[in-house]
């Protein structure tokens, strides 16, 4: 019998897993019908009139080649954790050594008040250059690439506006106001003598530093806390920049913030979970996409299916069980998930231990299958989800065959989201069958390199050069580069 078969389920429950299966599969045809908005998305996002899908340029103008060197400083502020990283970029073609440190970014941080998220960042900054080198004073010729993974208006790429807190950040007097100049405040009270040089994405950076080992590399994605990607457009191909007259050819990295994509509602197959999810969110009616999934939401999509199956009489899960636990907000993370999706045991013995231990809840038999079939659906989602936003570039960009950078906890570490999203790309591309399952797909979907830490020196490297050659686009602190 296959792991937590359901062939023993009592008849009412198969009848909600059936409705379960209906409101998260995601056939061939609805996937096609969504790449085709998104194409359509992108291209209004570039327009001047915009869209949801922001389609931010980041001034990141060209590819590297493998021949970039020196001593960078890279900062990043993820969804979970601060990384303080030197990188240095070496003499050999496409390597590069790195020195780390990782920070817990505190829960309380993340919905304060900004001047202790600034003051917090900088002490981490100001902690790892005592550690490595003990007088700060002589580090102020360490470019420093700082990846703040927010959707962020770039008319420079040493600015960064924020648009909107994303990845359920909620930090007051934020939004709306370059964050450049708050983070320097900060280095400066410390006496940190560090000069920003490039604000960047993490969807951006892990495309660069991914393009550095690999030129096959065409798109950048973050399937972690958050949901992203990144490619590189022709300035002509880019109406909201018009203005400044580029020339057409000029290639220019746009970080897409996918994560928005139908926030109209006209296409995405939302669920009442997902509905649910989005009004009780610090910004509802933003990151549709990203909220069916991102790292932060699939435990949260997962909880509030249980807790609805509890209540639903005619599956009345967990009957007679104290379900306290499980009522608490995000408190199930995608790891969560994982482990269920990892049970190999034909009695999903290793699930019911998880439940038991973390939720003091025992499900019997048919509810273990109830709660493995969920956990299939909603990854499964996600994956074919994240297929589509690849699709779309790919189309927009006419790849027939290239390689696409991925990284992110969700990425790494959830159990079939690799393959499940390979499959949903091959029938929204129409690929024939594999004849060798060796043989590498048309567009292939790989582990990124390091994008926040080498891609971050790597953007900063690139933007040093291009001043040094004189192009000045997007440069606002030119007394910087020098
Ligand atoms: C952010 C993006 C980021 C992504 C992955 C999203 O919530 O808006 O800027 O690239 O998460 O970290």
């Amino acid at each position: 019998m296959a792991v937590g078969s359901l062939s023993d389920a009592p008849k009412d429950l198969l009848k909600e897993i059936k409705h379960l299966e209906e409101l998260f599969t995601i056939d061939t045809a609805k996937l096609k019908e969504i790449t085709h908005h998104f194409v359509d998305e992108l291209a209004k996002g570039l327009s001047v009139e915009g869209g949801s899908i922001p389609m931010n340029p980041t001034w990141v103008m060209s590819r590297p080649t493998g021949h970039e060197t020196g001593n960078y400083l890279a900062l990043d502020m993820g969804g979970t954790n601060l990384r303080v990283c030197q990188v240095t970029l070496t003499e050999q073609k496409s390597e590069f050594d790195i020195i780390q440190s990782k920070y817990r970014l505190p829960e309380e941080l993340k919905t304060g008040v900004a001047e202790e998220l600034w003051e917090y960042i900088a002490d981490c900054l100001q902690q790892f250059i005592e550690t490595h080198h003990g007088d700060v004073t002589k580090m102020d010729k360490f470019p420093l690439g700082f990846t703040f993974s927010y959707p962020a208006t770039q008319n420079y790429i040493d600015e960064g506006i924020l648009q909107r807190w994303t990845k359920g950040f909620d930090i007051a007097g934020v939004e709306g106001r370059n964050v450049v100049p708050m983070f320097e405040a900060a280095l400066k009270q410390r006496g940190v003598p560090i000069k920003l040089t490039a604000l960047i994405n993490d969807t951006t950076g892990t495309l660069i530093a991914s393009a550095y080992t690999d030129p096959k590399m065409m798109i950048g994605c973050i399937f972690g806390t958050g949901c992203n990607a990144a490619y590189i457009e022709d300035c002509g191909s880019i109406p909201k920049l018009a203005h400044l007259n580029l020339p057409p050819e000029t290639p220019m990295a746009i970080n897409c913030e996918w994560g928005a994509f139908d926030n109209e509602g006209k296409v995405l197959p939302r669920t009442p979970y997902d509905i649910a999810i989005d009004k009780d969110s610090p910004r509802p009616g933003q990151q549709a996409f990203e909220k069916m999934i991102a790292g932060l939401y699939l435990g949260e999509i997962f909880r509030l299916v249980m807790v609805d199956m509890h209540h639903n009489p005619e599956a009345h899960i967990f009957a007679g069980q104290d379900i306290s636990k499980l009522r608490k907000p995000y408190s199930l993370d995608s790891s969560f998930l994982s482990a269920i999706e990892e049970d190999t045991l034909e009695d999903l013995s290793e699930t019911l231990d998880l439940f038991e231990t973390k939720l003091n809840i025992s499900p019997n038999r048919a509810e273990l299958g109830l709660i493995r079939r969920t956990a299939e659906l909603i990854g499964t989602r996600a994956a074919r989800l994240s297929a589509c936003g690849v699709a779309a570039i790919s189309i927009k960009k006419g790849y027939k065959s290239c390689h696409v950078g991925a990284d992110g906890s969700v990425f790494n570490k959830y159990p079939h989201f690799k393959a499940r999203g390979a499959q949903a790309l091959r029938e929204i591309l129409d690929w024939p069958e594999k004849t060798n399952p060796k043989e590498e797909d048309p567009i292939e979907i790989l582990a990124a390199e390091d994008g926040s830490g080498v891609g971050a020196a790597l953007i900063a490297a690139l933007t040093l050069q291009r001043v040094k050659d004189g192009n000045m686009h997007g440069i606002l602190h030119p007394e910087n580069f020098k």
